[in-house]
């Protein structure tokens, strides 16, 4: 399948999609997420997919939503339309896991679609921020939340206000990106941390996932009852009989 505004590859059970629309700073536009939404669905369903990576340019992850091409919208033709749709929501709603590999900017938009994949690997060059405030708006595509969960209210109420940047140091220290690589090994350490995932047992994955993620949805109390419950349940898969032998017979895993 072929796209023009991003480009869908396979290495091996990893898919790679890379936003591609370098004249604009790959600014989001609404046929970008279309094809990005479609492209992250038939990743999710692909059987011989175990998990993918979403990246940018060496200048931009993306700049944020297309300016150009929402600056005339009124409302209530967005409130109407539902503008900022579920397809903006299907990276979020993959099952299996995404990472962001992100150098350059990753600003509004862009740094919200990075904060819906599972973690974010950023590039020192990373720059990250919520800059909307600037042109007279707010996050929309889930920033104000996202933001606010991942570094606490503090430094999300100042960068959303100030629409100041985040450097990639920052980020690292403040907890919006699990590690900092150099920019010339972003993507391979993306494809080969992902290789590392798709490796292992396919429901684990799914399950951490999950799991991880209902820390976000409800209390402890609940949390770690859906996280025991789940546990509990992984004893009826074959990957866990196999995990466990495998060690016991100090030998690698062969998961189904
Ligand atoms: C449309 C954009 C764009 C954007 C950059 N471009 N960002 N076009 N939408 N978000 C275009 C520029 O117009 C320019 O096109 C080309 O990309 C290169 O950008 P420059 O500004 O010339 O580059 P530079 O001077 O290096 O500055 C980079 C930048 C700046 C700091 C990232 O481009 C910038 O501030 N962009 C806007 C960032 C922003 O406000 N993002 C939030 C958008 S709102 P031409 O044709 O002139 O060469 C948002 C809301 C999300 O994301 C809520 C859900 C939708």
């Amino acid at each position: 399948m072929t796209y023009d505004t991003i480009k869908a590859e396979l290495h091996g059970n990893v898919g790679l999609i890379t936003l591609n629309r370098p004249d604009s700073l790959n600014a989001l536009s609404s046929q970008l997420i279309s094809e990005l939404a479609e492209a992250l669905k038939r990743m999710d369903k692909n059987k011989e997919i175990g998990a993918m990576v979403l990246t940018g340019s060496d200048k931009a992850f993306a700049a944020g939503a297309d300016i150009k091409e929402m600056q005339d919208k009124k409302w209530p033709e967005t409130f109407n339309e539902d503008f900022i749709t579920d397809e903006w929501e299907q990276v979020a709603n993959c099952r299996k896991p995404i990472i962001a590999a992100v150098a350059g900017f990753a600003l509004g938009g862009g740094c919200e679609i990075a904060m819906m994949c599972d973690f974010i690997l950023a590039a020192e060059s990373a720059k990250f921020g919520q800059p909307e405030i600037k042109i007279g708006v707010w996050p929309g595509a889930g920033g104000s939340q996202r933001l606010t969960r991942l570094v606490g209210k503090s430094k999300s109420m100042e960068m959303c206000l100030t629409g100041r940047m985040m450097g990639s140091e920052e980020a690292e220290r403040v907890g919006l990106v699990s590690r900092i690589v150099p920019d010339a090994d972003l993507i391979e350490d993306a494809i080969n941390t992902a290789k590392q995932i798709a490796s292992m047992s396919r429901p684990a994955t799914l399950m951490i996932k999950d799991i991880i993620n209902r820390a976000y949805e409800t209390t402890l109390s609940e949390g770690i009852r859906y996280e025991r419950r789940m546990f509990q349940a992984s004893f009826g898969t074959p990957d866990q009989r196999e995990g466990m032998a495998a060690f016991v017979e100090k030998r690698k895993p062969k998961f189904s």
